[in-house]
């Protein structure tokens, strides 16, 4: 079995499809949802959904995640053989201790075509810059913000009609789209690599 863990915060609806998608897999299981806020949408989605959720509050800093706090997720993930972790919307940067724990194996979700419009308010940054194409990207985490080795993009097209409520739906729809598939892939690699190293092992 694969095991994934989703980081979020907001209105979850990338989580939502992501566990909806893999609801009856079986190799791949979403075992966990990791949020930093009790209030969140995303936290009674995963409610009705039964998937366990892990609430890790941080008092200290708006957007990282203190270290000790970062600790104890990791502490969480290991004790539940989680092989990725799915950052959908979560708002806080994920710091040494996660990615020195699951190297390669954080990725993300940005609202943008990376390398541009890095950060927040993606999209209000490329209405605001009034780029005709944006999209998302799917990219590994590493320790600067938005610059990891990138996996997988979806283009949208930006009408002179858009405003963000607009932009926010078209990019969702590719999002909701591309997100599962991602996940898919890489889950089917490592668990093809799990079998060949299981069989070298059985007939030597
Ligand atoms: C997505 O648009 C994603 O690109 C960004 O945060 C948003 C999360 O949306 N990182 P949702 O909570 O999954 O609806």
């Amino acid at each position: 079995m694969f095991n994934v863990a989703i980081f979020a915060s907001g209105t979850g609806s990338n989580f939502k499809v992501i566990t909806s998608h893999f609801k009856n897999s079986t190799d791949i299981c979403i075992k966990c949802l990791i949020c930093d806020q009790p209030e969140a949408k995303v936290v009674e989605i995963a409610k009705e959904m039964n998937i366990n959720t892990f609430i890790v509050e941080c008092t200290v800093y708006k957007t990282k995640l203190e270290t000790q706090k970062e600790y104890e997720i990791v502490k969480y993930l290991q004790s539940h053989n989680i092989d990725l972790i799915v950052l959908a919307g979560y708002m806080r940067i994920v710091k040494y201790n996660l990615l020195d724990a699951y190297p390669q194996k954080i990725i993300n979700i940005h609202p943008s075509l990376l390398p541009s419009f890095k950060g927040l308010n993606a999209l209000k940054q490329a209405l605001d810059y009034g780029v005709k194409i944006t999209g998302c990207t799917v990219h590994f985490i590493d320790q600067f913000i938005d610059q990891g080795n990138i996996i997988a993009q979806r283009a949208v097209e930006i009408t002179d009609q858009d405003d963000e409520k607009s932009l926010t739906i078209k990019i969702h729809r590719e999002e909701h789209d591309l997100y599962p598939l991602v996940i898919e892939n890489i889950a089917q690699k490592s668990l093809t690599r799990q079998n060949d190293h299981n069989k070298r092992i059985l007939t030597n």
